[in-house]
């Protein structure tokens, strides 16, 4: 008889295990999705659209448009690196994290290549341990990370963004677009645990977004935009891109998010 249920953290590692079960695509993220990430990078020369040493678009114009300035980031579910070395490049102190011990030795490679500074850490973002992403960060960038993580995972995201976002830190985040010509699954939350398939990955509405992250201030939430192959940068429509700003008096007005790991 299993009766380990006690704090919060069993209850998100419990759901996380509806989803270990099912097929491959559905177990994209959390301890579990490593065999699969690792494998999805093995080989570097498939033409997977987010395997170019190119960064988003979106995050170059915002650097370029004043919006973000040089200072500590951490890339969320970094892969081969492409934007973690872009910001390095461009003045900030990166801290790098993914789950696969594969795409974290491309992006090593990468780094070693151009010559950048990048600490990258291999690991489940919710599983190491706070001293190793202890913040503050002034930019959290995730680009097609949190559209993989399940449902319950966001609790665990506020929680993690709550801990190591600064003051007046950024978010910086590419996720599926809902809708036409966007791309992942549009099952509502309670049906992914019906079918305990993550479908490869969820699509969001702009209203989705909002909802998640009322805690902070919107800056601009928009399709990314479609890059030519020439173009030195990366951009596909079926992403929205979106940078929110930590505001820490409008987050106390409106209550914000609590580490609900402190309740467990
Ligand atoms: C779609 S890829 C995007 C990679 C990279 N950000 C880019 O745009 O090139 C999503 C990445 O998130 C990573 N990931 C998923 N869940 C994670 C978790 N819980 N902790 C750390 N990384 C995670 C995967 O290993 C994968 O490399």
């Amino acid at each position: 008889m299993d009766r380990t249920v006690r704090t919060v953290e069993d209850v998100l590692a419990l759901l996380d295990g509806l989803f270990a079960s099912g097929s491959e695509a559905g177990r994209l993220t959390t301890g579990d999705g490593k065999g699969f990430w690792d494998r999805f990078y093995a080989d570097r020369s498939r033409p997977v659209p987010f395997f170019v040493a190119k960064p988003d678009e979106s995050l170059a114009a915002y650097l370029d448009q004043g919006l973000i300035a040089p200072g500590r980031v951490l890339d969320l579910g970094c892969g081969a690196g492409r934007n973690a070395l872009f910001l390095a490049s461009r003045g900030f102190e990166v801290d790098a994290v993914d789950l696969s011990l594969v795409a974290v030795a491309w992006a090593e490679d990468r780094a070693r290549e151009v010559g950048v500074d990048v600490r990258f850490l291999c690991g489940d973002v919710f599983a190491l341990p706070a001293t190793e992403l202890s913040g503050p960060y002034d930019l959290v960038v995730d680009s097609g990370c949190f559209h993989h993580l399940p449902p319950h995972r966001r609790v665990s995201y506020l929680a993690l963004l709550n801990r190591v976002l600064a003051p007046s830190g950024h978010l910086a985040l590419t996720s599926f677009a809902a809708g036409q010509g966007g791309m992942g699954s549009e099952l509502a939350d309670a049906d992914l645990y019906r079918e305990r398939e993550l479908q490869g990955g969820i699509a969001y509405t702009p209203e989705s977004l909002r909802w998640i992250f009322s805690h902070l201030v919107e800056i601009e939430l928009r399709r990314m935009r479609e890059e030519p192959p020439k173009s030195a940068l990366f951009g596909a429509t079926f992403l929205w891109t979106a940078l929110f700003r930590r505001d820490a008096a409008a987050s106390a007005a409106s209550g914000d998010v609590r580490p609900v790991h402190d309740l467990a």
